[in-house]
């Protein structure tokens, strides 16, 4: 399904970016595992892949700068050759009430979460335009679709998200490449694991599957959208919700 196809995950090293290259690789896929901090996490996770017969190397590269993702396209064309899949992860939240969120706290996750998607796609459908392919995933959030009090910056870079793939996906689809979006609910990994155990017990209430989901549910959808049966889907928004938001 994925075989032989060069992909780079942000954010791989834990969560659902952990998840997705795990996916990718037992699917025969090449994977650029791409890291901020930990690079004994990344080491790990390429061990791991190594392990169990795949191929994966490890980039550090900060998605907010600029330069950071010129160069890890740079590496990864010098490693591989090309560019099949980017899947666009890397995210962060900091949560507070509007009236307490400083102007820092709202820039750090535009510019994590939305400007970054937006460095990793610009550099890298210039690659996929040469080769006439590509697919792009980007990570978006049920909040992005219906907000959500005490997450104003976050919902507006998912929302910001969800415009970046519309408008991307009309633009490079003459190019024979798509871009779609996954939005999931509430999904078991460090940036929810932090939340008040009142509050976890409250949102199940409202998820009609009544439960959370999982990294590797989500990564399953990011599967299909990045393998060829997904060749005729562009610009779309799939939740993997568990029904949270119908
Ligand atoms: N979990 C959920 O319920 C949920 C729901 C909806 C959407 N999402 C989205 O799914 C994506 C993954 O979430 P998650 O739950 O797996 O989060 P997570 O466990 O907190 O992991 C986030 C990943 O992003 C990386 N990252 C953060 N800032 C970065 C930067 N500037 N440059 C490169 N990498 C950076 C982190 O690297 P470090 O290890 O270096 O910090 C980490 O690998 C995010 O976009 C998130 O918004 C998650």
């Amino acid at each position: 399904m994925l075989t032989g196809k060069i992909s780079v995950i942000t954010g791989a090293n834990r969560g659902i970016g952990r998840a997705i290259a795990l996916y990718f690789a037992k699917h025969n896929a090449k994977i650029v595992v791409n890291y901020r901090g930990s690079k004994e996490k990344a080491d790990e996770l390429i061990e791991l892949i190594h392990s169990q017969g795949g191929e994966a190397i490890a980039i550090k590269a900060d998605v907010t700068n600029e330069d950071e993702i010129k160069n890890l396209v740079k590496e990864t064309i010098e490693h591989f050759g090309r560019i099949d899949v980017l899947v666009n992860n890397a995210g962060i939240t900091k949560d507070n009430l509007l009236m307490r969120m400083s102007g820092k706290d709202f820039d750090d996750v535009i510019n994590v979460n939305l400007k970054g998607s937006f460095y990793c796609l610009k550099y890298i459908s210039n690659i996929m335009i040469k080769q006439k392919a590509g697919k792009i995933i980007n990570l978006s959030s049920v909040i992005g679709i219906t907000g959500n009090a005490g997450q104003a910056n976050y919902a507006a870079s998912k929302a910001g998200i969800i415009g970046l793939t519309k408008s991307a996906a009309k633009e490079l689809a003459s190019r024979g490449i798509t871009v779609n979006a996954i939005a999931p609910g509430f999904i078991m990994t460090d940036m929810t694991d932090k939340l008040p155990e009142k509050l976890k017990e409250e949102t199940i209430s409202h998820i009609p599957l009544k439960r959370f989901g999982t990294a590797d549910e989500i990564a399953n959808a990011v599967g299909f959208l990045a393998s060829d049966m997904a060749n005729y889907i562009t610009g779309q928004v799939i939740q993997v919700d568990g029904g949270m938001v119908i």
